[in-house]
């Protein structure tokens, strides 16, 4: 299985998240919209991104952002038509980019008709299109679920709100009479449903998924094994039909989601990853005083489990989770992005991360976001109202904005040499240029100590051969290295020096030399 191809474009691709309602709104009702994004192709070109990935687009009463779908085939309203979608595809094609939807195969909204069908008593062809047991009086073990709102006697299975009923694929094991087998006749259903989900937007012109929980589908399956199995059957009809797809998990576990046809997976913050131990934690290693042998320990273990392909992708950020900025100051976040731009797997942009977007603190939840809702606020464009964002009054975006005088606007950065911005627009160019830096370079790490300075890896690929050292610590940071080292091709802060076996390189800096 894991000898699938992988669509060309995504070897070398740098992707770009856009959390759609928050990114340009072009109808000034203070939402973010898909000719919004279409407007915006050619800043994120500039800046070297060559793939986006767009969070749900789909019509949805948005109790979690639009992960919560209400309808698979629709474009939400508020975020145009799928006309304008369409419009976006080819524009993004015809600029060499490519775009990522976000499938959410695990759940769907309460309101979806599917689910409407499914609470009623009499059975229809949605009755087994999501997880019921067969009393209100059993609760899911193992589970959380949706009691007391239907005709019908049972209880719905949950997979993330309580607003967010489990679609049916089966359980692996079966172990209840109301628990069916992933080939039962509604788990079927569920599935080819699902590819006809991704048929149609995929016919359309979109270039591949990022998958929502993917590692989620199947119940009672500990191992994954039954959801890889069903992930194994969507890449054979992807095969047959879209070869080209590309398909991206948020599983957390290359392991499994190559097995199940995936070309990638990410780094998540959440399981065992100690992604937020560089980051997003008390003391981020990137913060200038942490410790990130536990990650390097951690992603030498899934690197090496997925066959050494680098195909973990590590994000700048997501919706999801805290920005960058919260906790990584100044020239530290140049560091930073030379870390993730110097690194195996596909590297992910969160919209407003290149520009050190701040996390806004302080926000009452907007759309089931929470402690998220501060990571998801509007795009700051330039020093117009609204950053640029929206004409709309105000009170009407999407959720309040970095009001701070100093708030980092793009346009401001793009006239920069120092920003951060056009420090990431370098590092993409040195990225490009250098395979041995993209997705299927090799990585071995030369040095990483407990609480130590600085992280030094080698990327290899064919006969290159370059040597990546970072140094986000306010000290001067030396390691033993006895590699022969040749041109520097990316330098950020002060020169390196080599002597008796040991590289010295001052406080604050970055740079990647060949190995000769
Ligand atoms: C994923 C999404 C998150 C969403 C959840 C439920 O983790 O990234 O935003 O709330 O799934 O779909
Ligand atoms: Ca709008």
């Amino acid at each position: 299985m894991s000898t699938k191809k992988q669509p060309a474009w995504l070897e070398d691709a740098v992707f770009y998240e856009i959390y759609p309602q928050s990114f340009n709104d072009t109808n000034a009702d203070g939402i973010g919209d898909i000719p919004g994004i279409t407007e915006k192709l050619d800043y994120i070109r500039e800046l070297g991104c060559t793939a986006i990935w767009i969070n749900p687009c789909f019509d949805s009463p948005f109790g979690d952002a639009g992960y919560d779908v209400s309808d698979y085939y629709k474009v939400a309203p508020r975020y145009g038509t799928n006309e304008d979608l369409r419009r976006l595809f080819e524009e993004a094609h015809r600029r060499g980019m490519h775009i990522l939807l976000d499938l959410v195969p695990g759940h769907t909204s309460v309101e979806h008709p599917w689910f409407r069908e499914s609470l009623r008593a009499e059975k229809n062809a949605y009755t087994d299109r999501y997880i019921w047991t067969d009393s209100i009086w059993e609760e899911p073990a193992g589970y959380g679920s949706l009691r007391g709102i239907s005709d019908r006697d049972g209880s719905c299975v949950v997979n993330f709100f309580s607003h967010q009923p489990a679609l049916n694929y089966g359980f692996y094991k079966p172990e209840r009479p109301w628990q069916q087998s992933m080939d039962s006749e509604g788990a079927l259903a569920t599935r080819e449903e699902m590819k006809n989900v991704m048929r149609f937007w995929l016919s359309m012109g979109c270039d591949g998924f990022r998958v929502d929980m993917a590692g989620s589908l199947v119940k009672n399956d500990d191992n994954a094994k039954g959801t890889i199995l069903l992930w194994q059957d969507i890449r054979r009809f992807l095969d047959e039909e879209f070869p080209d797809a590309a398909m991206v998990a948020e599983w957390g576990e290359p392991d499994k989601s190559l097995q199940g046809g995936f070309h990638m997976d990410f780094l998540l913050h959440f399981g065992p990853s100690h992604y937020n131990d560089l980051f997003r934690c008390e003391n981020p290693y990137f913060a200038g005083n942490g410790d990130a042998s536990e990650f390097v320990a951690k992603y030498i273990e899934s690197y090496e489990k997925s066959e050494r392909k680098g195909l973990i992708c590590i994000p700048s950020g997501n919706h999801d989770m805290d920005r960058l900025a919260r906790a990584v100051h100044g020239d530290k976040r140049k560091i930073a992005f030379a870390f993730l731009l110097s690194m195996p797997g596909a590297p992910f942009i969160y919209y407003g991360d290149e520009i050190g977007m701040r996390y806004v603190e302080g926000l009452t939840s907007v759309e089931g976001g929470y402690s998220r809702t501060g990571s998801r606020s509007p795009m700051q464009w330039d020093k117009s109202v609204n950053a640029g964002f929206s004409t709309a009054p105000k009170t009407m975006l999407y959720t309040k904005q970095d009001e701070s005088a100093d708030r980092p606007d793009a346009a401001s950065q793009m006239s920069d040499e120092n920003s951060l911005r056009s420090e990431i627009k370098r590092l993409i160019a040195v990225r490009k240029t250098h395979r041995a830096l993209q997705s299927r370079g090799e990585i071995e790490f030369v040095y990483v100590g407990k609480s130590a300075y600085p992280l030094s890896y080698v990327r290899t690929c064919d006969n290159e051969k370059i040597l990546v050292i970072l140094n986000p610590s306010d000290s001067e940071a030396a390691f033993p290295c006895d590699l022969s080292l040749g041109e520097c091709i990316y330098r950020f802060g002060g020169r390196i020096s080599a002597n008796a076996g040991m590289v010295t390189i001052p406080a604050n800096s970055a740079c990647y030399v060949e190995i000769k």
